[in-house]
């Protein structure tokens, strides 16, 4: 399976996205609200402000007529006191002499101010400056009229800071809410990213089982398309394993077939001489207690028990009156008799499917010293196969009636293989198969009552 790291996977790159589109999206909420609360704040300013210069502007003018400037001063202190953002208050002549003003010292002094240019001027001529070198304060400057005739003006001085201390407040809850608000959504994020993800990690699990030859059945998270897409592979799933079930009993049903077919060729040889009946099914059966013993796969066990049906295939190519001859064999036909093995390795070579069994039924003649037939091969160098058949097959002939020999009783033809232990047989072998007939009685049995 593929090694995804985490910066690649579906999961990472959706939070990234989403979280990415939270990110951009807050701060542009965030940017918005400051250009508006900003503007908020200064409208309100500048509307309280002109309210106020109007309000004293529409009461003064009558009482300057009366000569009371008291009662203006009184107003002027009362809007100051009254509104923690003015600065100052003052009411002049048309001339701009201070008349009133919240800083004493300055009555009588001409107005001068320190502002830029106006921001704005209303119709009925009310101008707002800005403070020079002073970002935060305003200058409001209301003209004050009397029968449509200027008659001076007021003047406030006015800073925003306490609005913009309210504005931070404001901005700092809504700091903290978008804080909130981007937790909870990157907690959704990660749900949301897991409900995505989840279906399609149980599919690529899936996959990766099949791959191996493993059928899973997957969870199915939800009933959307993903969920579909899990049934439906869990459908796909099913259709191929009961398609391998149905071909693997095919191949079953082949393999015993094919297994009938040598049983019943390794019978038609046996058959051919009356006293080797059966000969060929009691060596396989020898031969898989030998393999069965020093661990063989059930494979290996399988290919032996072939393998030692057909080692004397090879007899069918031998005429009659050779193989059943009661007497002793001239040269040529002790050669033709020896020849089995290669004529046995001819026959198999023929089919590819029993190519395998060569070596064991070419070799079981083979000697460990070296000294057998057909190649004189020697020690490990003999087939495993073939040295397990040549201690069945001899164990099995020597306790076998025969009509040109007597027949060893059991404990003799184990000693008969001790002897030649090492010289012909491989002698652990050998080792391996005494243990294991004497572990085995019913075995033992088989081969003890035919001598
Ligand atoms: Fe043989």
């Amino acid at each position: 399976m593929m090694k995804i790291s985490f910066l690649t996977t579906l999961r990472f790159k959706i939070t990234l996205f989403i979280t990415t589109l939270l990110l951009v999206t807050a701060t542009l909420f965030t940017l918005l609200t400051v250009q508006t609360m900003n503007r908020q704040v200064m409208n309100s300013l500048m509307k309280r402000a002109e309210a106020l210069s109007k309000s004293i502007a529409a009461v003064a003018p009558y009482s300057i007529l009366a000569g009371d400037l008291l009662a203006i001063d009184n107003i002027s202190w009362r809007v100051k006191e009254a509104n923690e953002d003015i600065q100052y208050a003052a009411v002049t002549n048309s001339r701009f002499e201070i008349l009133t003003h919240t800083d004493m010292s300055k009555i009588g002094q001409v107005f001068s101010r320190s502002v830029a240019d106006a921001i704005t001027e209303t119709k009925d001529g009310t101008r707002i400056y800005q403070i020079k070198d002073e970002a935060d304060s305003f200058e409001i400057q209301a003209p004050m009229t009397f029968n449509n005739k200027q008659i001076g003006n007021v003047i406030i001085g006015i800073n925003r800071s306490s609005l913009l201390d309210a504005r931070s407040e404001t901005l700092k809850r809504i700091g903290v809410g978008m804080a909130v608000t981007m937790l909870l959504g990157l907690g959704c994020i990660l749900v949301l990213s897991s409900f995505i993800t989840k279906p399609i990690k149980e599919l690529s699990r899936g996959v990766n089982e099949l791959k191996v030859g493993r059928r899973t059945k997957l969870n199915i998270f939800s009933h959307d398309e993903l969920g579909n897409l899990t049934k439906s592979f869990n459908q796909m799933t099913d259709l191929t394993t009961r398609q391998q079930e149905r071909l693997h009993s095919y191949a079953q049903e082949l393999e015993d077939s094919y297994v009938s077919t040598v049983k019943v060729l390794t019978a038609a040889i046996d058959a051919r001489d009356p006293y080797t009946l059966g000969h060929s099914t009691r060596v396989a059966k020898l031969a898989v207690r030998i393999g069965k013993a020093i661990g063989f796969s059930r494979q290996e066990l399988e290919d032996l028990e072939i393998a030692s049906l057909f080692h004397d295939v090879g007899k069918l190519k031998m005429p009659d009156y050779i193989l059943l001859k009661n007497g002793p064999l001239d040269p040529e036909e002790h050669r033709q008799i020896l020849a089995h093995c290669e004529y046995g390795a001819a026959i198999l070579g023929r089919a590819s499917s029993l190519q395998k069994y060569i070596p064991a039924v070419r070799h079981h003649h083979e000697w460990f010293n070296g000294e057998g037939y057909p190649d004189g091969l020697r020690g490990d160098d003999v087939p495993l196969h073939a040295a397990i058949i040549a201690i069945a097959d001899a164990f099995d002939a020597m306790t076998s009636v025969r009509p040109y020999k007597k027949s060893f009783c059991q404990d003799d033809a184990l000693q008969e293989l001790t002897r030649c232990s090492g010289r012909q047989f491989n002698p652990w072998l050998v080792e391996v198969f005494q243990q294991a007939l004497a572990s085995d009685p019913v075995l033992a049995e088989q081969f003890s009552s035919r001598g």
